[in-house]
């Protein structure tokens, strides 16, 4: 952010207030309202915070016009392409690509911090046997708090760093042991000689009785779901966990935080919710009547996986997503899965409608990696946690930020209030 060299200027009743315009390095300029409040007693208003930076950032930009996504400045399609999640993380985390020795001592801490508490396995035993993961997840991550003594004071960066790699670490086994749980599976434990990808298959598919061999395309695959998750700016389960981070709370209880708000259907939710429609949908002759539905705003029905608050001309992770799919289903020989036809087709039919094109309404990166994950052999409730996954280095890396910021402050909106003005109590025999 610059030093501000240009105001705007407010009327409020015939006086004027000065506004500062703040500049960033790339996207468009903000006007600083901070000093607003007291110099005007006037608050500012925008539920759902369209128009409103609530924090200042380094991590990730969106020009939602352009469709285009970049992690300290690198381009998501460039990553995906090139980079491995492992190392997304350490650059979301310390802000540079690492050399060779700096990946391979990241990569080396955070393998070897993937076990959990074996006391954990007793608190999974508490879940209902049906339990959804991500209900799972929410406790057991929270519950993280009561395991990791030595990492919760917010105030040593050296603490908040280790809650950092373990909870990188450990957040696909604790995903990987919800799933194992719901299926009445033993729990597998982690091996580090997997890469962090390939580990989750195995804890995910591997069985006692049987070995699993960790199919390289597959473990690209996921790899790359992982990477097009990692980070969103500000995006609401990121809101979630700084404003949770902002009251001191400690790292393994704002991440929880996180998990909660991902696991909305608008959000983090729509990869389930996203597959269940296509799959009602079953066939491409009933794409119309699913289009007609979306387009009705008194069915409460809306196409899942299309649509986005900040992207308006499309989600560049989509793109890839939808590339991805085509080379996992080539593989597995299922290119003619029904699933994938439909989705193709409604996208087709969606982007030529005048209802979605003036809408800007595109598919998002929960269109097409459901796909991925069922081919894969995921049931739809493992989608929400293998997102939880990806996004932890994202919740981590901008909690960690906001932590090391100087003037750090509470998160603390105000609002517009519209209930009834003072009055006065009315003993129950009067009412
Ligand atoms: N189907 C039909 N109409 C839609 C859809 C959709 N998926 N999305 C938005 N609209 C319409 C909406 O009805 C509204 O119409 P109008 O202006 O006539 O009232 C207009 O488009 C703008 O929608 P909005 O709800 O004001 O936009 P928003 O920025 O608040 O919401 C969204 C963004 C992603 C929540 C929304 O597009 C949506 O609900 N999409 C479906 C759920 C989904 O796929 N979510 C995943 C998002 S990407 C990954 C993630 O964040 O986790």
């Amino acid at each position: 952010m610059t030093d501000a060299t240009r105001t705007a200027t407010l009327t409020l009743d015939g006086k004027e207030y000065s506004l500062p315009v703040l500049s960033p390095s790339v996207g468009p300029d903000v006007l600083d309202i901070r000093k607003l409040y007291g110099e005007a007693d006037v608050f500012t208003f925008d539920p759902g915070f369209t128009s409103t930076a609530a924090c200042e950032s380094a991590i990730t930009f969106i020009d939602g016009d352009k469709g285009e996504l970049l992690h300290r400045g690198y381009p998501i399609e460039q990553l995906a392409a090139q980079s491995t999640h492992i190392e997304l993380c350490y650059l979301l985390l310390y802000g540079e690509l690492p050399t060779a020795a700096q990946l391979a001592d990241f990569t080396g801490r955070v393998t070897k911090h993937t076990m959990v508490h074996e006391q954990m396995h007793n608190f999974f035993r508490g879940f209902r046997r049906d339990a959804h993961p991500m209900a799972t997840m929410v406790g057991v991550v929270g519950a993280m708090s009561a395991f990791y003594h030595d990492s919760l004071d917010i105030n040593d960066p050296w603490q908040r760093e280790v809650a950092s790699i373990r909870m990188i670490a450990k957040l696909p086994t604790i995903a990987a042991m919800a799933f194992k749980y719901s299926v009445g599976q033993p729990f597998v434990y982690p091996k580090n000689a997997f890469s962090y990808a390939g580990n989750f298959l195995n804890m995910c598919f591997a069985v006692p009785a049987e070995d699993y061999v960790v199919n390289p395309v597959l473990e690209k695959a996921m790899d790359r779901i992982m990477m097009l998750h990692a980070d969103h700016e500000q995006n609401a389960s990121t809101s979630t966990v700084r404003l949770a981070g902002s009251s001191g709370a400690n790292p393994f209880a704002c991440i929880a935080a996180g998990i909660a708000c991902l696991w909305g259907p608008a959000h983090g939710g729509a990869n389930q919710a996203c597959l269940e429609m296509l799959r009602e949908i079953g066939t491409v002759d009933r794409i119309p009547e699913y289009i007609a539905k979306a387009k009705d705003k008194n069915s409460g029905f809306r196409l899942m996986g299309f649509g986005h608050r900040v992207y308006k001309n499309f989600d560049p992770r989509a793109t890839v997503m939808k590339e991805s799919a085509d080379e996992v289903l080539g593989l597995l020989g299922i290119e003619n899965n029904p699933t994938l036809q439909v989705a193709k087709e409604l996208e087709r039919i969606a982007l030529q409608d005048e209802y979605f094109v003036s809408k800007k309404l595109y598919p998002n990166v929960d269109f097409y990696s459901g796909i991925i994950l069922d081919a894969m052999g995921f049931p739809t409730s493992m989608f929400t946690p293998i997102f939880a996954i990806s996004r932890t280095v994202g919740w981590i890396s901008q909690w960690k930020e906001m932590i090391a910021e100087k003037n750090q402050k509470i998160g603390r909106p105000r609002q517009l209030y519209v209930g009834s003005p003072k009055r006065d109590y009315v003993n129950i025999r009067h009412r």
